[in-house]
């Protein structure tokens, strides 16, 4: 399907079929999708949890204020985004990324070291670490529809409850967004947007 047309049939699913599974290859493309999508400094301080077990499902529904999409869907992902702690340079997570990169670690470490300063001085930590999963779901959403596959972002939930469904330690772990997956049991909705002429400002 071409990258437009995925777009446009993409729409927020809240009911699936769930007698139609996403095969565990799907599955793989869609988390693939999140995982070549990329970071802010390309350190992946994240991870991705492919909940698709029933019963972690039906948890995973009630910490998302009993949202019909989670418990019907075919797979609800979660992703992670590390706490401001769990970023700091010093800390074994950022070195461990760190020492991927072609430069030495201590190049690497100087170089981002003054950019986590600023943001923490700035209160923008959190945020600049919740908001990089924004980009990894929305590649999973579109990659999904041009495979025929539905979903629905997922904002509405309880961290803390979310968090101890997945067994994630709250002090290195904050939840990012969650989506839903699967093939739907309603009918595509209609797009509501404002034109281009409305939204874009050319300069
Ligand atoms: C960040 C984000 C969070 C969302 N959270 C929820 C949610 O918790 N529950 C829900 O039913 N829909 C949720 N949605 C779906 C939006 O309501 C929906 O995408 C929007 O109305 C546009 O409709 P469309 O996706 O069908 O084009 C969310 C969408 C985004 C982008």
């Amino acid at each position: 399907m071409e990258f437009l047309e995925a777009m446009q049939h993409r729409f927020a699913c809240k009911s699936y079929d769930t007698k139609k599974a996403i095969s565990a290859s799907d599955l793989t493309k869609i988390l693939e999708y999140g995982r070549l999508t990329p970071t802010s400094f390309g350190l992946e301080l994240w991870s991705f949890h492919a909940v698709t077990s029933k019963p972690k499902k039906q948890k995973l529904y009630h910490a998302c204020f009993g949202q019909e999409a989670v418990a019907t869907s075919s797979a609800t992902i979660v992703v992670l985004g590390c706490t401001a702690d769990f970023a700091n340079p010093d800390k074994p997570l950022v070195q461990a990324r760190g020492l991927r990169f072609p430069d030495p670690l201590d190049v690497f470490i100087a170089d981002y070291r003054p950019y986590y300063e600023f943001l923490k001085q700035e209160g923008r930590l959190d945020c600049w670490l919740r908001s990089q999963g924004y980009l990894a779901i929305a590649n999973m959403m579109t990659g999904a529809a041009s495979m025929g596959i539905q979903s629905c972002a997922i904002e509405g939930f309880d961290e803390g409850m979310v968090l101890s469904v997945l067994g994630a330690d709250p002090t290195l772990w904050q939840v990012s967004l969650i989506a839903t997956f699967g093939y739907p049991s309603e009918a595509e909705r209609p797009k509501i947007r404002e034109s281009l002429e409305d939204l874009v400002v050319y300069h």
